[in-house]
């Protein structure tokens, strides 16, 4: 190979955490390039994840409510039929219109985007290898790994994204099958598992807790979505394992037992969704020539400042600690892109936002009831449901409800959990009174439009502090 050429920043990795990166780094003046080995930039998130999965989210949720709720709203329909090819079609279009968004502002940007596999050729310089062939050496004064996830497998479970499948084959499946088994209850068990459901499939969760939603998710809200959930139709088997399968049938056989072992039983079905979780991805990064750490877990080891043990390698999203959440990624690559630049930066982790994107939505931000109990602090809650909410009762859409946990010496908010209609965008007001340092009765003094749903907002927090009026 011929003398690298030097950047100011080498980025590897074009998914949410690597784009974001390149344009900030290329506004702050800096020479970039980012590589990415996909054929399109925008990462797990836009190619098979947050967008596509949302995509299916909305129309499977249009077309279960026209089926099942419009009679009492005065719309009488006709024959309603899927036509899943054009469903999927319609999710490409969102996919492919992002994700070219994504490459319109790399050119805007002036970041160089290659299209390739990188690896680690020494500490500065990095080798691809490029998808049209060859190879080029690009070396950066600065380098930021943010190479991603991929689905934690299931040992005796193997994936062939048709049968087997991870949250990939659950977003491409070409015909609705009759029974799905979802290996774990976490996010993509529900939004995937929610997906299927709608569209006809009889869904079956398997989680090894005692309670769905993965980590994070307060006790109280996650019984209420169980609860909502099993009236959609999706059955769940909680507190059980899942001790291996047979696919060698028509069906694909899963021998489960409960958790603490005992009562054993067989489920049938067409398709098993492995939903387990997601391990940091650094396959063929060649770590091993730069001597870089990581975990038990895999993922790779930084300092506050994303820097590993080599300072000018910086680590940001999935492949390293934190939530493996899109809305984090981005902004520890503008903290991280800040930190060369500028020597400062600034990510609160204490107040990154989660949403499922079920119907309700489940959201929060902050600490859940358990873990401000296991705290010793002590605290206060204030909740008001949405059947008491004028909007929600109008909407005709009135499952669910506003928790507020708030400090009962200082009234400090310390979370806000959420399940309700439009509860990813409502999470969005806790998230700003968590980062702001509000009390409960900041929220309650605040002027909420009124007929909104952001009204059972205000009301928790009135009920904190005071009491709510219309509860
Ligand atoms: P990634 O998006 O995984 O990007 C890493 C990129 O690096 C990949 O494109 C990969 O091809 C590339 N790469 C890896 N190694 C190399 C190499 N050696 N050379 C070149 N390129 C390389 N999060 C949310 O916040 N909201 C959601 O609604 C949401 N929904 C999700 C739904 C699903 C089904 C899944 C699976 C995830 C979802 N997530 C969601 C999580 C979100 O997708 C991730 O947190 C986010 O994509 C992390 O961004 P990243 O840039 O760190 O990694
Ligand atoms: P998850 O961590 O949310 O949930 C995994 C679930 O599987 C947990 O409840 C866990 O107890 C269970 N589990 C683990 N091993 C099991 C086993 N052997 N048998 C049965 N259950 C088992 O992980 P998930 O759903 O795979 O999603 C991965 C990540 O992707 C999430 O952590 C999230 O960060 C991200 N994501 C975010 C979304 C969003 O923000 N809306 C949507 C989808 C994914």
């Amino acid at each position: 190979a011929t003398e690298a050429e030097e950047k100011d920043l080498v980025i590897i990795g074009g998914g949410v955490a690597g784009y974001v990166a390149a344009i900030k780094a290329a506004q702050e003046g800096l020479k970039v390039t980012c590589i990415e080995k996909r054929g399109t930039l925008g990462g797990t998130c836009l190619n098979v994840g947050c967008i596509p999965s949302k995509a299916l989210l909305n129309n499977s949720h249009l077309y279960h409510q026209i089926l099942h709720d419009t009679k009492n709203r005065g719309i009488e329909v006709g024959d309603v039929k899927l036509n899943l090819a054009q469903l999927m079609k319609s999710k490409d279009t969102a996919v492919t219109g992002l994700t070219k968004g994504v490459e319109f502002l790399f050119k805007k940007n002036n970041v160089e985007y290659i299209k390739g596999e990188a690896s680690f050729a020494s500490e500065h310089e990095i080798q691809v290898n490029l998808n049209e062939g060859g190879e080029r050496t690009v070396a950066g004064k600065n380098i930021i790994i943010a190479t991603g996830s991929e689905a934690t497998p299931f040992p005796g479970l193997e994936v062939d994204e048709k049968r087997i499948i991870t949250s990939t084959g659950a977003l491409a499946l070409e015909k609705i099958p009759e029974s799905m088994v979802v290996v774990g209850g976490g996010i993509i068990g529900l939004e995937m598992g929610s997906v299927w459901s709608r569209l006809g499939t009889k869904v079956t969760v398997v989680e090894f807790l005692g309670q769905i939603g993965g980590p994070g998710m307060d006790t109280e809200v996650s019984k209420a979505a169980q609860k909502v959930l099993k009236k959609q139709g999706i059955d769940f088997k909680l507190s059980t394992k899942v001790l291996g399968g047979d696919t060698s049938g028509d069906k694909i056989k899963l021998d489960v037992e409960a958790a603490k072992g005992g009562k054993k039983e067989t489920l049938d079905a067409d398709v098993v969704l492995v939903a387990i979780g997601r391990r940091p991805y650094t396959a063929g990064l060649g770590l091993e020539k730069i001597g870089l750490d990581t975990d038990e877990r895999g993922r790779l080891v930084i300092d506050s400042e994303y820097r590993t043990k080599l300072p000018h390698i910086r680590v940001i999203g999935d492949c390293t600690f934190g939530p493996m959440l899109a809305h984090k990624a981005e902004e520890e690559a503008v903290a991280a892109v800040e930190y060369i630049k500028k020597g400062y930066g600034h990510v609160n982790y204490g107040a990154i936002p989660s949403v499922m994107y079920t119907h309700p939505e489940v959201a929060w931000v902050g600490q859940n009831e358990q873990e401000v109990k296991a705290s010793g602090v002590k605290y206060k809650i204030g909740s008001f449901p949405f059947s008491a909410n004028s909007r929600a009762k109008t909407n005709l859409d009135t499952e669910g409800f506003v928790k507020i946990i708030t400090d009962a010496e200082t009234d400090r908010i310390l979370g806000v959990h959420i399940i309700g209609p439009g509860a990813g965008e409502m999470i969005a007001e806790g998230t700003l009174a968590i980062e702001y340092g509000a009390s409960s009765e900041d929220i309650g003094r605040t002027s909420h439009a009124h007929p909104t749903l952001s009204e059972a907002f205000k009301e928790a927090a009135m009920s904190c502090y005071s009491s709510a009026i219309h509860f």
